[in-house]
């Protein structure tokens, strides 16, 4: 018998939504479109294609592990110190090293529920108690949050815009939280979907690390900067902390292709302005379907809506599948009878609710 941690037994990979291709095979499909992870539907940079098409990278030597280049052009791009970033294999890679530097059997850590599950799948891993603190109307209840916490917690995560609910945390509910959390518990403020949010109050947080030593935000190139293959995340924290987790980093945790890339996406802030305006009118389609059918959803602050179908989740999902759409199911997300839908282009997201008003008019849900 081998001496697994005993954690380990039951616990399951983390499920993707199901890739294009097998889609395609399963119903005879020619075209199908996934709107399941939150990627970009207009892809990334055309730059970033152009110098993808001139690259002659040497693929037989290792990569830069400190992402020197790379690290110069961020701390530029957000106005702080080199030393003060960390760079991921993903956002997920970073979320990895963090909870691997903190937590440990006897320690727990808090979090929203639902949130991304990422936090406590590696929480698991490493054998602490996870305290999930169920969100409030799809936002953090960060009150019952301070609650949770105790002199065993570590870290505290703060998922801002929140996956799957899409909401945020705003600028004054974050500065009276962080001002409560004990200096001796990390709050991670996880911005994964930054790039997309324009709510005023929602302010941008990058001073909260000056001004606080147990604050680590993390930001990524997979979502509006399409580079999710590439697999790139940063994290900015103060020096010491950064300090800390790097030695827990892998040693060569971004290709040397991804670092180059990652670099020449940033400097097209013009595509991100594209994306984000694009991102409005997709989100505008769902709003208007949900209002005319009165179908609750959440506020989202992203590039995906999480929203009602009064239908089971899994059928739904499984419909849309046969008709070349793949979603996410609530029932997979901790949120049953809703169904979570990243925004496509214009034109997908309108034949994707055409095709969900006729699933939904099927199921019974519309008259
Ligand atoms: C909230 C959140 N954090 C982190 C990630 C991980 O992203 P990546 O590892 O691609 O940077 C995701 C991906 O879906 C996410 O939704």
């Amino acid at each position: 018998m081998m001496k697994w941690k005993q954690q380990i037994y039951g616990m399951k990979a983390y499920q993707p939504g199901k890739p294009i291709e097998e889609v395609k095979k399963e119903f005879g499909l020619d075209e199908v479109v996934k709107l399941a992870s939150n990627e970009n539907p207009y892809g990334f940079s055309p730059k970033v294609k152009a110098f993808l098409e001139k690259d002659s990278t040497n693929h037989a030597i290792y990569p830069d592990g400190y992402a020197q280049s790379l690290r110069t052009a961020v701390a530029k791009h957000l106005g702080v110190k080199e030393t003060e970033l960390l760079f991921g294999n993903g956002s997920d890679d970073l979320i990895a090293i963090v909870t691997r530097a903190l937590l440990y059997p006897g320690v727990n850590t808090v979090m929203a529920d639902p949130s991304f599950s990422q936090y406590s799948h590696n929480a698991v891993i490493e054998g602490a108690e996870v305290r999930k603190v169920p969100t409030k109307d799809g936002k953090h209840d960060l009150q019952a949050m301070l609650e949770a916490i105790d002199e065993n917690t570590s870290i505290v995560w703060v998922c801002n815009p929140n996956n799957p609910t899409g909401t945020i945390v705003s600028d004054d509910e974050l500065q009276n939280f962080l001002k409560q959390v004990p200096s001796e518990v990390l709050v991670v403020l996880d911005e994964a979907y930054f790039e997309y949010i324009n709510a005023p109050e929602f302010k941008d947080t990058l001073h909260y690390v000056s001004e606080y030593p147990n604050v680590i935000i993390m930001r990524t190139f997979s979502k509006a900067y399409g580079l999710a293959s590439f697999r790139v995340g940063y994290a900015y924290a103060q020096e010491d902390v950064i300090a800390k987790l790097d030695p827990v980093r892998g040693p060569f945790n971004n290709t040397v292709l991804s670092q180059k890339v990652a670099i020449v996406a940033l400097e097209d802030q013009e595509f991100i302005q594209e994306c984000r305006d694009k991102n409005e009118i997709g989100k505008n389609q769902f709003v208007e379907f949900c209002n005319k059918h009165g179908l609750n959803y959440y506020p989202s602050q992203t590039n995906f809506i999480l929203f009602e179908v009064k239908a089971d989740s899994d059928v739904v999902f499984q419909e849309m599948m046969k008709r070349g759409f793949i979603i996410r199911s609530g029932n997979a997300l901790g949120t049953p009878g809703y169904i979570r839908v990243t925004f496509g282009t214009e034109e997908q997201n309108s034949k994707f609710l055409s095709l969900l008003e006729e699933v939904l008019t099927e199921q019974g849900v519309f008259a």
